[in-house]
């Protein structure tokens, strides 16, 4: 390891994105009354009897006092579907609760609907780590809704596809067991497979190219429209806006995004790796499907599309 890498924040922090966690919205009321959230994924649990878990703040966040003085907080495990709740409560606001249905838990502890899991924690100890302060709680109550969790991993939201120790191509793989045969008849588990196989491959060539994914994602993105804000952005990839903020300012010092006051366009070589990212991409494709007819695939499209069109 250099000393240059482990002292140069960024990049630790960098380092730090490959392992992946969930995302959690913390909140509390002060003693006064006022809200605070704070969207985090430094969350983790300590022990089970008594039942602990941690997180740590930032000194520097606005709510460091709210949380502070308050008697309890509530860890709000978020779904895959609760993007928008991620981004909201990690965005400096005077209200970040604006326009959000709220339950109330003990000690006035703000909780979120329709999440993956919640917490909901006594005070139990704050212990200085450097710029952040680690909160340690009490769990004092909690739901399980077992919904399908959001992931964080290298800046990028993600979701949960199911890894199975299963390596051999189903097809070639004697019907054992009964399960085994309704599995290769599952479309789901084809579909999560088929998806994995995919990428495993795919990724690899991406980041050949020398660009991180949320990089390469945002160049992607931005090949398709002459010049998008910010927030058009965030629309468009599944990233927090720092992320975003900073995988553009990466693309501009490297030449390949400028930006014309408040929007971003590619410059020429930045269309040209644009360009070769979609021909890597096409060219996976033509690669996986090459055994397919015209109108197998189409009849495949319109399949996953129709499915897709459901949700
Ligand atoms: C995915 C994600 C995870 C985050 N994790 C933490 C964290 O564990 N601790 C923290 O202090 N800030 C974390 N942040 C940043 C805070 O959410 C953000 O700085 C804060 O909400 C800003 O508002 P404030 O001024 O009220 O603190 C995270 C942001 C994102 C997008």
């Amino acid at each position: 390891m250099s000393q240059e890498t482990a002292f140069d924040t960024r990049a630790f922090r960098r380092a730090l994105g490959n392992f992946a966690t969930g995302v959690t919205v913390v909140t509390a009321t002060s003693p006064d009354g006022v809200r605070a959230g704070v969207t985090a994924n430094s969350f983790n649990s300590v022990s089970l009897d008594p039942p602990l878990v941690l997180w740590s703040l930032d000194k520097r966040s606005s709510s460091l006092e709210i949380f502070q003085q308050a008697s309890h907080f509530a860890v709000n495990v978020l779904a895959a579907d609760q993007i928008d709740l991620s981004n909201q409560f990690a965005r400096p606001s005077d209200d970040k609760f604006e326009g959000i249905l709220i339950e109330q838990g003990i000690g006035s502890t703000p909780l979120l609907k329709d999440c993956a899991a919640r917490f909901v924690c006594e005070m139990h100890e704050q212990v200085e780590g450097g710029d952040h302060v680690i909160v340690i709680g009490k769990v004092v109550a909690f739901e399980d809704c077992g919904r399908s969790p959001l992931l964080y991993h290298q800046g990028v939201y993600s979701m949960v596809l199911p890894h199975t120790s299963m390596t051999q191509k189903v097809e070639s793989r004697p019907a054992s067991s009964v399960f085994q045969g309704r599995l290769a008849h599952n479309i789901y588990y084809l579909l999560t497979q088929a998806v994995r196989g995919y990428q495993a491959d795919y990724q690899p060539k991406q980041l050949s190219t020398g660009l991180r994914t949320s990089e390469a994602r945002m160049l992607m993105v931005l090949e398709n429209d002459a010049a998008l804000s910010l927030a058009d952005l965030q629309r468009e990839v599944a990233m927090p806006m720092r992320e975003i903020e900073e995988a553009v300012a990466n693309l501009k010092r490297k030449g390949l995004v400028t930006d014309s006051g408040e929007r971003y366009v590619l410059t020429s070589s930045g269309r040209d790796q644009a360009e070769s990212l979609w021909r890597i991409a096409r060219e996976q494709q033509d690669k996986v499907f090459a055994a397919f007819s015209e109108e197998q695939l189409d009849s495949f499209k319109h399949a996953l599309k129709t499915i897709i069109a459901l949700h």
